[in-house]
């Protein structure tokens, strides 16, 4: 179960999350909407522990990430998560699958020698074949996002996050992938956070889906609520309409 409390995040002077609550329970896939630059990757960010929040506690299983000091304690808590980040973030160097088994180094079960077979398996699993010794520029950028949900899956966390997992695929392929997560939760229990600005793909996938606006949560509740929403702002933002309450910046600095 992961657990938000009042988290308080600004870079300089501006404050981006401004007491944010959130609850996921076990097995559940909460969806984060929101618009671009509200906050979304810094939310996840902070829940793996790479933002440290300015205020708030976030505890995962109990356990209270914003308290944690040693290495240790901070990779043991890491090591509960697959993130699959919005950029993809593989490494140029390395081959596919070594990309894919990166994070599986740091756990010593597995051996060394099974690593190339995983990375296979996983990558079946979004769709992907014969490429493990290629290099990441090699790659479509579909394919290395699909790439990077592989190895946020491989070492069979118990907590995946996704940013935007679905963004830059074609139309089929977004499904694929929206099926995917549906069958993680149900044949390995996986809990999921994901952002995601495909509402047909956050629709499909949510157990809850959360929308935040100006720092905090505006609303957390089940895909059908959200759809049919009387909230002027989760109405006007599910249905991307340009008119309503939601003033879009256009420029950053306005
Ligand atoms: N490390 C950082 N240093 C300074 N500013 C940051 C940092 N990370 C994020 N920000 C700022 O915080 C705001 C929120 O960023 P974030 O990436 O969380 O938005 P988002 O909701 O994920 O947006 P998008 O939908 O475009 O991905 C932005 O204004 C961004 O510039
Ligand atoms: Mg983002």
């Amino acid at each position: 179960m992961i657990e938000v409390r009042g988290v308080v995040k600004s870079f300089g002077d501006r404050h981006i999350l401004k007491g944010v609550d959130l609850t996921v329970d076990d097995n559940e896939t909460m969806v984060i909407i929101g618009g671009s630059g509200s906050g979304k990757s810094t939310i996840m960010k902070c829940v793996i522990g790479l933002v440290r929040p300015d205020e708030g506690s976030i505890s995962v299983d109990g356990v209270d990430i914003t308290k944690l000091r040693g290495d240790q304690d901070v990779a043991e808590y890491r090591r509960k998560f697959g993130y699959c980040f919005q950029e993809g973030a593989l490494f140029d160097s390395m081959t596919i699958w070594e990309n894919v088994t990166f994070g599986l180094r740091y756990l010593t079960d597995i051996p060394e020698t099974k690593y190339r077979k995983i990375a296979r398996e996983k990558l079946a699993l979004v769709g992907l074949k014969d490429i493990e010794d290629m290099k990441p520029a090699q790659l479509s950028g579909g394919m290395k996002k699909r790439v990077s949900l592989a190895r946020a899956i491989a070492a069979e966390p118990k907590y995946v996050l996704y940013d935007e997992p679905t963004t830059g695929l074609d139309p089929i392929m977004s499904e694929i992938i929206s099926d995917m997560i549906v069958d993680l939760k149900k044949q390995l229990g996986v809990t999921s956070m994901v952002v995601t600005h495909d509402m047909k793909s956050a629709y499909k996938i949510a157990s809850k889906i959360a929308m935040l606006f100006e720092g905090k949560m505006k609303a957390v509740a089940a895909p059908d609520e959200i759809k049919s929403s009387k909230d002027a702002y989760v109405h006007q933002f599910v249905e991307g309409l340009s008119h309503g309450p939601i003033q879009m910046k256009i420029r950053d600095f306005d």
